[in-house]
Order: C-alpha cells, then structure tokens, then sequence
C-alpha cells in the first residue's frame, strides 16, 4: 500500500485513504492500483457534477476505464429508496454488470446513497468514496456505513459495505460554502474531544486552519481520518461501544435536528449538543469548568453555534431524545468526557441530567 495513504483496516476490511491536493486529476490512476474493472458508474448530485464530473470522468477515462456520470438533485431528499431504484435502473439499462463499480462523488449525501447502491447492485460491487465536502472526507466516508432515509426517519435503511478506497482532493473544498465546512469543523472538534487533546489545543491555538485552503488542511484531514479508522478498526458494527464515542454529542444533536424538523444542519445542531454533553460531563464525568470553556471558545471560534435559539421548542427536544433508539432498552447510554482527549459511555446520566443541560442552553 502506498506510503501516503492511511490505511483503514479491520475484522474483513483493508482499504487505502489517498489525501492531498490535485488528486482528481490522478484519480484514475489511483483507481487502477485497486482494481482492474473498466467500467464504472460515478454518482454525483448537481453541486458536485458541475465542478468536478468533467474532471473525474477524464482522468478514469484516462487510464481505460469507461465511466459513466449520473447526477441527482442535491439534498438529504436524494437519500431515498425510490432514488436508489432510479439509480440501479439507470445502471441496468446501461449495461453494468457485477464486474462494475460505483464511485461516490459528492458529499455525505452521495456517499452514502451511492454506497448503498453498491452493496445492493447485483449483490454488491466495490465502491470507491470520492469526498467534496469537509464532513464527508472527516467522516461520513470512513468506516462504511451506507443507507437511505424512510419517511420516518434518517438512516433507517443502511448496510455496512466498506469501500475499497477513499481518494479526498482537499482542494475541492475550495469552491464549498463557509456554511458546510462549519459541518465538517463540528466533526473535527468532536475527534479532537474525544481521542486527541494535542490537535484540539492546536485548533485552539490556530496552529491547526479553521480556514479552508492549503497543505495545513491536509494535515488536519488526514488526522481525523486517522482518528476514525481507529475506532472503526476495532468496532466497524458497533459492538463493543467504541465506534459510539462518535457519537459525542449527537444524542442532544439529533433531539435539536428532529425539534427543527432537520432544518437545522447537522453540525451546528451536534455543535449545540456538545456544549450540553459537556454540562452533562460537569456532573457525570467531573470535566472541568475551564475545559468546557475551552470547547465552547473553540466552537465559537469556528462559526459553529453554542446556544439554542429561543424559537426552538425544549420540550419536542427531550421528546425526539426520549424516543431515540439508544434509550429503547430503559437504559441511557450517554457518551461524556471527563477530559478533552477522552470519551466513555456512561450509564449514570439520567434524563433529568439532559433535561437540566438543555434547559441551560
Ligand atoms: N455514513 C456515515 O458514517 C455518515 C456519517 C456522517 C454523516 N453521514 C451522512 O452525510 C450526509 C451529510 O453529508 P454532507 O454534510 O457532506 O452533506 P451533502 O452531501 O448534502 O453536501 C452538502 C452540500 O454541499 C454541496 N457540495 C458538495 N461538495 C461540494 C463542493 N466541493 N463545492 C460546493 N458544493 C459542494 C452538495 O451538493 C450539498 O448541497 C447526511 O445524509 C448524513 O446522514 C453519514
Ligand atoms: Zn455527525
């Protein structure tokens, strides 16, 4: 495996994250050092088709691969049944076969669509994740979780099926909006809570960019890619309680999104469930007054909000968080910090605890 590329590997997997700058144009050739299949269907929304489908398709079309574009709206709707049923008749129609592959070229919407589509394809073909949004190179590309949304809710249709490599061009994300790349910090900051107290003083420091340009940013996204391998290393399904440290402030977050009937992006709603956990951690985990600030100071300083807007109704938020499947069993399962750099699942915060943190917020 090449000396660039992290490797993410576990129980039955073993793939390369290739990450740097002007990596579109040498995609094909990285593609061809996994496979020797031609042809190859590269699914991207209209964002990520318009700059960057011309590109991609000319450099698999370099190295005799045959790939064909197909473009879908842009949007969490996208990530729908009906769409991966347009998507595989499409495919069909067009002659792919198992021999095919599917590449993802867009953000965490299309990664995980076009995953789904691989998995299911003819019984599963490989998948190659090509990221164009910070949060989708941090996150949502490592570690194979694929699926679709049903009305009642996100995800609630997935399958593991890990991608044979990862390619992140940083600098795709020159053309992406402020807005989004917030998203993407609210995931770095919650790895650097978690499991690395040095990159999170380095953020806090400005030793590490909260700017979007420059090999500095290589260097940040290579260390979350980092950061999650190693927990999907050791629990890609979600066994043994290690991949559910990331979900660090997602348990308030997803009560936030589901109260503003997901009109709120993911991050900002996880940047404000953060700052709850870390009240929460106060009580449960003996973090640190000055340590919260720390993070709070930190998500301010990448644009990411800490407070709740008062329009926001608290009582549909404990009613989503009350409702959420990891409360199913009677049992919370809540993952707080006792220290920046470190995460646990505890099950001693109870729903008053959170209802506390959210009425403060
Ligand atoms: N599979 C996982 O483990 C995992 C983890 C986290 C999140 N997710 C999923 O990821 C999705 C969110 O991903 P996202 O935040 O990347 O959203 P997204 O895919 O909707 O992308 C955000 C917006 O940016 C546009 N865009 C993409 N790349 C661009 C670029 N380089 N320049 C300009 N615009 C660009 C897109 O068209 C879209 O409008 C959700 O569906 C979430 O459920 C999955
Ligand atoms: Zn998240």
């Amino acid at each position: 495996m090449n000396s660039d590329a992290i490797e993410i590997s576990g129980n039955g997997f073993r793939y390369p994250a290739f990450v740097g700058r002007g990596l579109i144009a040498k995609a094909g050739g990285i593609a061809r050092s996994v496979t020797d299949r031609d042809r190859c269907t590269i699914i991207a929304d209209q964002n990520s088709a318009r700059f960057f489908g011309d590109r991609v398709c000319q450099a698999f079309a370099s190295q005799n691969f045959s790939p064909q574009l197909i473009t879908i709206s842009a949007g969490e709707k996208s990530k729908s049944l009906t769409q991966v049923e347009k998507i595989c008749d499409e495919m069909i129609k067009a002659g792919f076969d198992r021999s095919s592959f599917v590449v993802g070229l867009g953000g965490g919407v299309i990664g995980d669509i076009s995953g789904f589509v691989a998995a299911i394809f003819q019984r599963g073909i490989r998948h190659i994740q090509m990221p164009t949004t910070l949060l989708a190179m941090v996150d949502s590309s490592i570690g194979g979780k694929t699926g679709v949304n049903l009305e009642a809710g996100k995800n609630l249709v997935g399958v593991i099926h890990h991608p044979a490599l990862i390619i992140c061009d940083v600098d795709a994300l020159e053309t992406l909006p402020p807005q989004e790349l917030r998203q993407g910090y609210a995931e770095i900051i919650k790895h650097a809570i978690i499991r690395d107290a040095d990159m999170f003083h380095d953020l806090s420091s400005c030793r590490a960019p909260t700017h979007r340009y420059g090999d500095a940013l290589v260097e940040l996204i290579r260390r979350n890619i980092a950061i999650k391998a190693r927990i999907v290393a050791v629990d890609d399904r979600e066994t043994s309680g290690e991949r559910a440290l990331l979900n660090f402030g997602h348990t308030v977050g997803h009560g936030i999104e589901r109260a503003t009937d997901f009109k709120a992006p993911h991050g900002d709603c996880v940047s404000i469930g953060m700052v709850a956990t870390c009240a929460i951690s106060m009580k449960r985990a003996a973090l640190s007054a000055k340590q919260r600030d720390e993070v709070l100071a930190l998500l301010k300083k990448s644009g990411l909000p800490t407070r709740l807007p008062d329009e926001v109704d608290r009582e549909k938020i404990i009613d989503a968080i009350a409702h959420d499947k990891k409360f199913s069993a009677g049992k919370i399962r809540f993952v707080v910090t006792p220290k920046i750099g470190e995460a646990y699942v505890s099950s001693d915060v109870t729903m008053e605890d959170i209802r506390a943190a959210i009425d403060d917020l």
